[in-house]
């Protein structure tokens, strides 16, 4: 069987961090001569192509097809939102830049505004410089008490980021599949049976969500809808003094508007609830008219004639500590051969922020993996 000796790069997950990883590592292989030949593969048991109110098998788990999804900074004042503002930081880059290359692709360029009814300090810090150095985002600027509802204490809008998720992660999928990407649907039970799929495999990125029996994992609970609006043009945010957040995303290209949500950790539940359903809507509404470009009350009718099209609930993958991002070796069976080491890079629990996060974290699985990309025979000697 020559195709069980052909190099391969195995990718477990067709979710957005994946996606973007699966892309970096094809770039990566194709800068020399000597790896062009490397095969990707991707592995998933779900796949993009999900659109609100039209029938779908997506479960909860798949993260990617649930968000609003938006880019919203966190002030960067521990070490693990350091490390999330890195990466975000490159994610900006690349989203400025498929804006530009590739307008159809599912990212738009949108101003972001935020209402915060307790800011922490790290929020009351934060000024045009420090936002944009940590984010990458420009156009930072503090909101005057007229320009905020009532309760708020600090407000401030900002240049940013909208996904329209299932639509930006097909984009993806099919760059992915014209570079010669290959595909297999399959559930697996460990990220080492992976290793099973080719007979020459160089190393496996495990993006799979919430990893399987990583007991730092848990689901935080979102339960959003999308409506039928289709005229904002900001996505806004509300912090609440309990805790709990309002948020309007648009989602362009006939995505509608996710108007949501909760946050619960640790919550299983994947049917919606009818009475979250009712306060999420209705609490999210009186942002609205602060989501558009002409001064809020202005608008033409208000409160607007708003249609629930789908509810959404997804589930999160949280990792306590953060995102895992590090290689793992370990010896593996292999038959009429000699043992060998199995190496996995592992990229999972990106939590509330895949999005955001995507691209950074995709770099750096390919930095980890650098000495990887060289053939296993050459490493065999070490073993
Ligand atoms: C309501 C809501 C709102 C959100 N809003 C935002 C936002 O505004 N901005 C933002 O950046 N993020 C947002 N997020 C978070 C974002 O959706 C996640 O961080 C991101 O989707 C995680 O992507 P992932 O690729 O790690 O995992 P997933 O999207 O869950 O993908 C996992 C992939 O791995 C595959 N897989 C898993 N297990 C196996 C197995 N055993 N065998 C084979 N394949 C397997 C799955 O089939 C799937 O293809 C939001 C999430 C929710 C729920
Ligand atoms: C990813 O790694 C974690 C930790 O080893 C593991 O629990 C999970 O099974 C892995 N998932 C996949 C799909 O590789
Ligand atoms: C949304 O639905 C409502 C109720 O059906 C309707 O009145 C409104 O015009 C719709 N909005 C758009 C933008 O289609």
């Amino acid at each position: 069987m020559s195709s069980s000796s052909h190099p391969t790069v195995i990718i477990i997950g067709a979710g957005i961090i994946g996606l973007a990883c699966a892309l970096k590592v094809q770039a990566k292989l194709g800068e020399h001569e000597g790896t062009r030949h490397v095969e990707v593969l991707l592995v998933a048991c779900e796949w993009p192509g999900s659109m609100p109110g039209a029938p779908s098998t997506h479960s909860a788990d798949y993260a990617s097809m649930w968000a609003g999804a938006h880019v919203r900074p966190i002030p960067a004042t521990t070490p693990q939102l350091r490390r999330e503002a890195t990466w975000l930081k490159l994610t900006a880059a690349e989203f400025d830049r498929q804006v530009e290359t590739e307008p159809w692709c599912g990212v738009t360029r949108i101003a972001g505004v935020e209402f915060l009814e307790a800011p922490d300090r790290g929020y009351r810090n934060q000024d045009a410089g420090s936002f944009e150095r940590e984010s990458g985002l420009r156009g930072y600027r503090k909101l005057s008490p007229s320009e905020v509802p009532g309760g708020v204490s600090l407000g401030f809008e900002y240049e940013t980021f909208c996904i329209n998720p299932p639509l930006y992660c097909e984009h993806l999928l099919r760059r992915f599949l014209l570079q010669g990407g290959k595909t297999v649907q399959r559930e697996l039970k460990s990220e080492w049976e992976a290793f099973s799929l080719r007979g020459n495999v160089l190393f496996i990125v495990n993006a799979s969500g919430t990893g399987f029996g990583d007991p730092k994992c848990f689901p935080i609970r979102g339960q959003t809808v999308v409506t039928n609006l289709s005229d904002i043009t900001k996505t806004v945010t509300r912090h609440n003094k309990d805790g709990s957040r309002s948020f309007l995303i648009p989602r362009f290209f006939n995505g509608g508007t996710i108007v949501g949500g909760t946050v619960e950790p640790g919550d299983w539940r994947t049917e919606p609830d009818s009475a979250t359903r009712s306060r999420i809507f209705a609490a999210g509404l009186t942002i609205e008219p602060y989501a558009h470009d002409d001064t809020p009350g202005s608008h033409a009718e208000s409160p607007r004639n708003v249609k629930v099209v789908s509810d959404v609930v997804g589930r999160r993958p949280t990792r306590e500590g953060g995102m895992r991002l590090e290689v793992e070796e370990r010896a593996l069976v292999q038959h009429n051969r000699k043992p060998t080491a199995g190496r996995v890079v592992h990229a999972y629990g990106a939590g509330g922020r895949g999005y955001e996060v995507s691209w950074g974290v995709a770099s750096e699985v390919v930095e980890l993996a650098g000495p990887l990309f060289e053939p296993r025979a050459s490493l065999g000697a070490k073993l």
